[in-house]
């Protein structure tokens, strides 16, 4: 029997199903070989070190820890970020710092405190399916940036502003996710340059700018941002644990105040119980030896990966050269359905993304995503095995 309800909000009318989330119950399986989630691998997760932080937090800070919390994050853990946000180049103090739950929770919040319905969203195209999900929410419209192999093209831009008056732009600048592509240093320093001549606010979602395996660090936007326009928001979801839930933004005070009121509406504050965990963890660990263990393992498995494709795929596909993060994209021939190869691979207990729910509008028929962080080296080249063997089917 069906429940009565009114009437759905009209912000739920242009949001799809996600097929994500549909594969990642198959995947769940464990006889499963996933190149699906963006999952890090959970054998390399420390939870020694997370149960001893615990304890600390627990005997020595106990009632703070289980009690409401400021919105804007702990004192301690916003002095840590602040100093970690320097070391990346950006100049920021404790106050510039929200802490959020996750950095999902960022787009969420600066959506809301720029979107009104049918406001213009630049975005890289593909891009990440969770903020087209996010902005989705908020009867937001979608622009694709011009893109190549060092990301978005600046150049571009200027018409594009002048065209579709857009609120934001929305970009991924390290191994972004899902192309594993990452904007080079130039375009970067250009991004800031047109983004303060035209007054056009920039989230730089970072996450995975701290698992580089190859090539040389490349600033944040944010560094180049002279005029206070670019938002920086990452997490610890990749370096310590996503269970945690903890991720931040540095936004200048006039959009810091207004995150702040509607984070105070939506969660009150991030658990303070987590937050001083992640704190503790980071001060009583060496994170940096940490983050290396991390570093070596996905580096091993983003090589086996692009070595097991590379003497398996038939002609016409191709895919591309990520130096860090979790993902690498696909892109096969014109006729490839990915959808209809996803099932195929399933029926072989392979999975992975079709490239369609990153893409805001149409496109993405021939490409998939394949996840490297998550899967062991034998399994890597066992399910690029059955794939390849499936694409040269046809
Ligand atoms: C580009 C990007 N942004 C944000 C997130 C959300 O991360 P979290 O909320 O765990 O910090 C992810 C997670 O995969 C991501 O890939």
């Amino acid at each position: 029997m069906s429940a009565v309800h009114s009437e759905f909000a009209h912000r739920l009318a242009q949001m799809r199903p996600s097929t994500i989330r549909e594969i990642l119950k198959v995947t769940a399986q464990p006889e499963i070989i996933s190149f699906a989630g963006g999952l890090p691998a959970p054998e390399l997760f420390p939870i020694a070190e997370v149960q001893a932080a615990a304890d600390v937090v627990l005997s020595r800070d106990g009632r703070a820890a289980l009690q409401y919390g400021p919105s804007e994050g702990v004192a301690g853990l916003r002095e840590w970020i602040a100093q970690e946000m320097r070391a990346r180049g950006i100049q920021a103090g404790a106050d510039d710092v929200l802490v959020t739950n996750g950095s999902q929770q960022v787009l969420d919040l600066v959506g809301k405190v720029f979107l009104n319905p049918g406001d213009v969203v630049l975005t890289e195209n593909p891009t990440y399916l969770a903020a087209i999900q996010s902005f989705q929410t908020l009867e937001a419209k979608f622009v694709p940036v011009p893109t190549d192999e060092e990301g978005l093209i600046p150049e571009a831009l200027p018409d594009l502003i002048k065209t579709h008056r857009p609120k934001l732009l929305y970009t991924i600048p390290n191994f972004q996710n899902p192309t594993g592509i990452t904007l080079s240093a130039s375009r970067r320093a250009a991004l800031a340059k047109i983004a303060a001549a035209h007054s056009l606010t920039v989230i730089e979602d970072d996450p995975y700018g701290k698992l580089r395996y190859r090539g040389t660090e490349v600033p944040p936007v944010k560094h180049w941002d002279e005029a206070g326009c670019v938002l920086y928001a990452s997490t610890f979801s990749k370096t310590v644990a996503p269970g945690l839930r903890i991720g931040w933004v540095v936004a200048p005070p006039e959009v810091f105040s207004r995150m702040l009121i509607l984070k105070q509406a939506a969660d009150l504050h991030t658990s303070s119980f987590d937050q001083r965990v992640v704190h503790a963890y980071l001060t009583t660990n060496n994170p940096a030896e940490h983050l290396e263990k991390i570093r070596a393992v996905y580096g091993e498995r983003l090589g086996i990966l692009q070595e097991a494709l590379g003497a398996a795929m038939p002609a016409g596909y191709h895919w591309t050269k990520p130096e860090g993060g979790m993902f690498l994209w696909v892109t096969g021939p014109e006729s490839l359905d990915a959808m209809n190869l996803l099932q195929r691979c399933i029926a072989e207990k392979v999975a992975f993304v079709p490239g369609r729910d990153f893409f805001p509008a149409d496109g993405g028929k021939n490409h998939f995503r394949l996840n490297f962080s998550n899967s062991t080296p034998e399994r890597i080249r066992e399910g690029v095995r059955r794939l390849a063997a499936l694409c040269r089917a046809g």
